[in-house]
């Protein structure tokens, strides 16, 4: 240890660290800057940018030693609370924030662009920002952020200006009461004070047990709250996802928030309003309806004497369920909902506050970390911990079986303990991986069992053969593959626990705290009531990732040091090779015309895998958290569910909602699967709607119809007909043919997620270089319609971020394997979006007051990729069928056509 001077944000710090240290682990354990983040440590994500003598650098490698005497300035130490910089306001006022995780970096580059250039091209910001990554997709309003704050004027998205007209709902449209029955979690959670809580100070608590990933859940929950019970937003205290304090809403998972804690918020808050008014009515003497609320206040306007929430009720208990009947208020009476409103948590993340369970620092804090085997399956044979034990600050080696991880006081010293365990630890490796060239095909001839789907029913008896009509007189068959695609969050997973007197608490930031709970207690054979899990933000999951697996890492070593808090984070190459990937698919589609061109059937054969592989209860045993089968006694496992249900797994989305005739359906389960897999956004719906519509496009072309018109020629829903038409004039779809440019093309993509929630329609528009085979995006249209909306810019907000996701994967990504494990473990090996190839996302919202909340998080997956492709035929006369469309094979395409 040295001392070490660094000028940081304009003062001078001195330290006493090794000087070879990172310059971020300095920045976060000893000066306590937690705004940079560690995310990949190898240079190649942006997270930990600071500015150094005016240049913006990640700060995960650079030395203490080599900045010293230098400038150095972090997030902090640009704006406060008080006075927020140009940069950090603008990120707020574009709400240019789902996770977070990124948000530092992207601040910092941008810092640095608009001092060397003040007025920056849409181009010069792309290139600027080129190597910060952001996972959840918010690139656009980032650009667009940047722009406010260099005060340059920018278009803004459709759904911004049709905000003037929130009801502009869809003739035709069915509203879906929220009134019928036991709606959303209340079925399973009836109490009001399970909901609601009044405080004694005049605010009031609100119980979700959803979690915040990014989705804005927590600010369209509060607003749905604060609506019901005639109180300012500002009043609403939300806690989310904590064992000992929220109801259990399962995972967060599903779009489904909305519809579960959404409606049993709104219902819980409207009856808890009746009640106080019925408390009020008798108290001071008059009828319900000489009473009104305005923020809390109960008013008699017969007498003008009033009473608050909090002096009629506050600190006590409803001690009653929420009736059928709800007292809802109508859609015309809202004042906060339908109405763009920022979240809470933005203010802290333009600031670098420590917000996720990676900032989270407890007194006596130790650092975990844990080696992983080379391979799934391998097994510890020997390691060297003595040697590790000399290491400086090394308080255990924790050998269990094969889990090898160590605890040290500073997280530095954990690294370096970890590598030198690394270096001396000897495994038996596990089997061998197959040959990933011929995946596909191997999916289609694997052992599997078969699932005929009908009219949204898995039968019992067996699938049909695909038999071809007697009167066709042309038949179009076509093959599509999804490859294993990983959640690839921004930052490493992360938790904390804390072993004290029998009893852990774990700070976790996965998707369900409950079912952690219920997971850990099994592998530790502890009691669940003795185990409270606490949910804090983390980077965006969009599905089952590591967290879960930190989580347990976190506990197994929190038992080791009794008393001190464990931290324990994952390296960027153990995300990468260890968490659970969405599973490869493939799809076989075979229609045949008559010979007017009508269509006389549809058939659909799937291939894939069972989806999850979430922890839970599992009667065999078996126990889905990674540390859990590496131990000295071994769990399981888990145990296949058989997913055959529809919409779950592969058969989420199987069917189309077209009107086709002659539709089979089949979903063929495969029982193995050579990667470790998971629940991935938006299950198979994804690689299901890339492959039906990519087929519907070829079935219009090959009809002679205009892919639009034919869409809306097979579908009888008003709804779904209207997104199409939304997307499609915003686009300029019926001008597009007469201005087409050579290898350049427009492609529509259409879903109605689950067949019974949100309404998507995309339209791309880009160009092909076919010398390069490089697809390059140019804009993007989406309209959807996902019912009653609370929150504009949240929905918007979801299916921009949607929309970048989802082309990442089809443009770049798929997980790469040879015989011996996972080989893209890093940022360049499976390389995601970036800056310059996002394009301008513009969002219409259809809402429609009074009609059920549908979730928009994974709806949007689906079109995309088709949209993608079909705009590359329209482009350059070739069908990409084949996801990820990198450049070698598009160009490889091109060649052979
Ligand atoms: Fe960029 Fe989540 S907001 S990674």
């Amino acid at each position: 240890m040295q001392k070490i001077t660094l000028n940081v944000n304009g003062r001078s710090h001195s330290v006493r660290v090794d000087p070879d240290t990172p310059l971020l682990y300095v920045l976060r354990n000893d000066l306590g800057l937690k705004a940079a983040k560690f995310a990949c440590g190898l240079e190649q994500c942006g997270a930990c940018k600071v500015i150094i003598d005016g240049q913006a650098v990640p700060s995960c490698h650079i030395t203490a030693r080599s900045v010293q005497g230098k400038e150095i300035t972090t997030l902090e130490g640009l704006g406060t609370r008080e006075n927020l910089h140009p940069l950090q306001q603008a990120f707020i006022d574009e709400q240019a924030i789902q996770c977070g995780f990124c948000v530092p970096g992207m601040i910092i580059s941008a810092k640095a662009l608009l001092d060397r250039n003040p007025n920056p091209t849409d181009g010069e910001i792309k290139s600027a920002l080129s190597d910060n990554l952001c996972r959840c997709g918010v690139y656009d309003r980032i650009r667009r952020a940047i722009k406010r704050a260099a005060q340059i004027a920018e278009e803004s998205s459709s759904w911004k200006s049709a905000l003037s007209n929130p009801s502009h709902a869809t003739s035709g449209s069915t509203p879906v009461s929220h009134t019928d029955g036991m709606v959303g979690t209340l079925a399973f959670t009836p109490g009001i004070d399970a909901w609601v809580r009044i405080n004694p100070d005049e605010t009031v608590t609100v119980f979700t047990g959803k979690v915040e990933l990014g989705q804005h859940i927590k600010t369209a929950l509060a607003m749905i709250a604060a609506e019901e019970l005639e109180v300012n937003l500002t009043r609403i205290r939300l806690v989310s996802g904590d064992t000992a304090q929220t109801p259990n809403e399962g995972y967060t998972a599903g779009s489904m928030s909305m519809e579960f804690s959404g409606n049993a918020i709104r219902n819980a808050c409207a009856e808890a309003k009746q009640i106080l008014l019925e408390k009020a009515a008798e108290k001071l003497n008059t009828e319900m309806e000489n009473l009104m609320v305005k923020d809390g206040v109960i008013t008699d306007t017969a007498s003008g004497s009033s009473l608050t929430y909090g002096e009629l009720f506050g600190g006590k208990r409803f001690e009653v369920n929420v009736m059928e009947t709800g007292f809802l208020k109508a859609a015309e009476e809202f004042e906060i909902v339908g109405r763009p409103l920022y979240r809470d948590d933005l203010v802290a993340k333009v600031l670098g506050e420590p917000c996720f369970v990676q900032d989270l620092e407890l007194k006596n804090m130790v650092h975990g970390r844990v080696v992983h085997p080379p391979n799934y399956g391998a097994r510890l044979v020997s390691v060297d911990s003595g040697s590790v034990m000399q290491l400086p600050g090394v308080i255990k080696v924790v050998r269990d079986g094969s889990f090898l991880a160590v605890i040290a006081e500073r997280e530095e010293q954990a690294i370096a303990a970890m590598n030198q365990l690394k270096a001396s630890a000897e495994w038996k490796s596990g089997p061998n991986l197959p040959d990933q060239s011929s995946l596909m095909t191997s999916m289609k001839s694997q052992p599997h069992h078969s699932y005929w789907i009908k009219n949204g029913t898995t039968l019992e008896e067996p699938p049909p053969t695909m038999e071809t009509p007697s009167n066709a007189a042309k038949t179009l068959s076509a093959t599509y593959f999804r490859p294993f695609h990983m959640h690839a969050a921004i930052g490493p997973s992360a938790g904390m626990a804390q072993w004290v007197d029998g009893k852990m608490t774990v700070w976790a930031h996965n998707q369900g705290p409950f079912p952690l709970r219920a997971a850990i207690a099994q592998v530790l054979g502890m009691d669940g009531s003795d185990i409270r899990v606490i949910h804090m933000d983390g980077p965006g999951c969009y599905g089952h990732n590591g967290a879960d697996d930190a989580a347990m890492d976190a506990a197994l070593l929190a038992r080791q040091v009794p008393g001190r808090p464990v931290s324990l984070k994952w390296t960027r190459k153990d995300e990468h090779a260890w968490e659970p990937y969405g599973p490869a698919m493939v799809m076989d589609i075979q229609s045949s015309l008559d010979k007017e061109g009508n269509l006389l059937d549809w058939n659909f054969d799937v291939w894939s895998c069972d989806h999850s592989g979430r922890p839970r209860p599992d009667r065999e045993g078996g126990s889905g958290l990674l540390s859990a089968w590496y131990l000295e006694k071994p769990f399981k496992p888990l145990s296949k569910p058989w997913s055959k249900a529809p919409q779950l797994g592969s058969s989420r989305n199987a069917e189309p909602l077209y009107t086709f005739p002659n539709q089979r359906t089949v979903n063929h389960l495969l029982p193995e699967t050579p990667l470790r897999v998971s629940s991935h956004r938006g299950l198979g719906s994804y690689a299901n709607i890339f492959a039906i519509e990519s087929f519907v496009d070829e079935l219009a072309h090959a009809t002679g119809a205009d892919p639009m018109e034919f869409r809306l020629n097979h579908l009888e829903d008003e709804r779904a007909k209207a997104v199409i038409q939304a997307a499609a004039k915003k686009s300029g779809w019926e001008f597009w043919k007469k201005s087409k440019t050579p290898d350049r093309g427009m492609g529509m993509g259409f879903s109605m997620y689950k067949n019974r929630a949100s309404y998507v329609a995309v339209v791309v528009d880009l160009h092909v270089n076919r010398g390069t085979g490089q697809i390059f995006m140019d804009q993007a249209f989406i309209a959807c319609d996902s019912g009653e909306i609370v929150n504009p810019d949240g929905v918007a907000n979801q299916l921009e971020g949607a929309f970048l996701q989802s082309a990442s994967w089809t443009l770049k990504e798929q997980v790469s394997f040879d015989r011996e494990g996972i080989i893209s473990t890093d940022w360049h090996s499976y390389p995601i979006l970036r800056f310059p190839d996002a394009p301008r996302v513009d969002v219409t919202l259809l809402n429609q007051p009074g009609s059920a909340y549908m979730g928009v998080g994974e709806g949007a997956m689906g079109p995309i990729p088709a949209a993608i492709a079909n705009a590359v035929f329209d482009a350059v006369g070739v069908r990409l069928r084949e996801i990820p469309f990198r450049p070698d094979k598009v160009k490889k395409t091109l060649l052979l056509n």
